[in-house]
């Protein structure tokens, strides 16, 4: 596609984000329900989505990152938002967003406030990742909703059950650990 300049808009910037990397943020207050900015790309067909799913999989395989930019629009279409100039492709995720992501009538993909946003508040959505690769993807939004993980919210309580789950294993294995060294320090003294 063809290169163009960085989409804009008037409630919102590109600033450096604690959260990761850059970020968009507030420009003024910004009240529930509004359009805050499209999320621009190339309308693709499932066949393409794919092809291009399992190359930016691959890819993450090899640098740990995940940088997926695919949406589904409707059972025919999805849309790449993987270009410098989608500004919006920079908004990060968070376990309790501000923001969601809105499909109008026309296929359009629009960033929406889902509540009053103040001034200078980073924008986040809920990415919707799956849970088979959670542990890719620890999350580092800071709410105090935050699930330790970038996954979809139908996916929390199944996660929380793992998540429980592992730290359980990993207290017995710890407990067994220390069990081990006591009786080694025991014949220890014992000789
Ligand atoms: C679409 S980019 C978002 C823009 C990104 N901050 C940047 O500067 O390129 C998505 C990537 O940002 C990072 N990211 C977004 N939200 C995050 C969060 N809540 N915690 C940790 N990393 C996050 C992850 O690496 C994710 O794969
Ligand atoms: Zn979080």
């Amino acid at each position: 596609m063809e290169e163009r300049p960085p989409s804009t808009s008037d409630w919102a910037e590109v600033r450096g984000s604690e959260v990761h990397g850059r970020g968009l943020f507030a420009l003024k207050d910004i009240p529930e329900g509004k359009y805050i900015i499209e999320y621009l790309g190339e309308r693709i067909d499932k066949e393409e989505s794919d092809r291009r799913g399992n190359t930016l999989f691959d890819e993450s395989q090899e640098t740990g990152g995940a940088q997926v930019y695919l949406f589904t629009l409707d059972e025919n279409w999805d849309l790449d938002g993987n270009f410098g100039w989608n500004t919006a492709r920079l908004v990060n995720h968070s376990c309790e967003p501000n923001c969601e992501a809105q499909i109008d009538d026309e296929l359009r993909i629009w960033l929406t406030a889902v509540q009053d946003i103040r001034c200078d508040e980073e924008l986040s959505f809920n990415y919707g990742f799956g849970i088979d690769d959670y542990e890719r993807h620890p999350c580092l939004c800071g709410s105090r909703k935050c699930i330790g993980y970038i996954v979809g919210e139908e996916y929390w309580p199944e996660l929380r059950r793992i998540v429980k789950k592992k730290k359980a294993k990993e207290e017995r294995k710890a407990a067994k650990e220390r069990a081990r060294e006591k009786k080694k320090d025991k014949k220890k003294k014992f000789f």
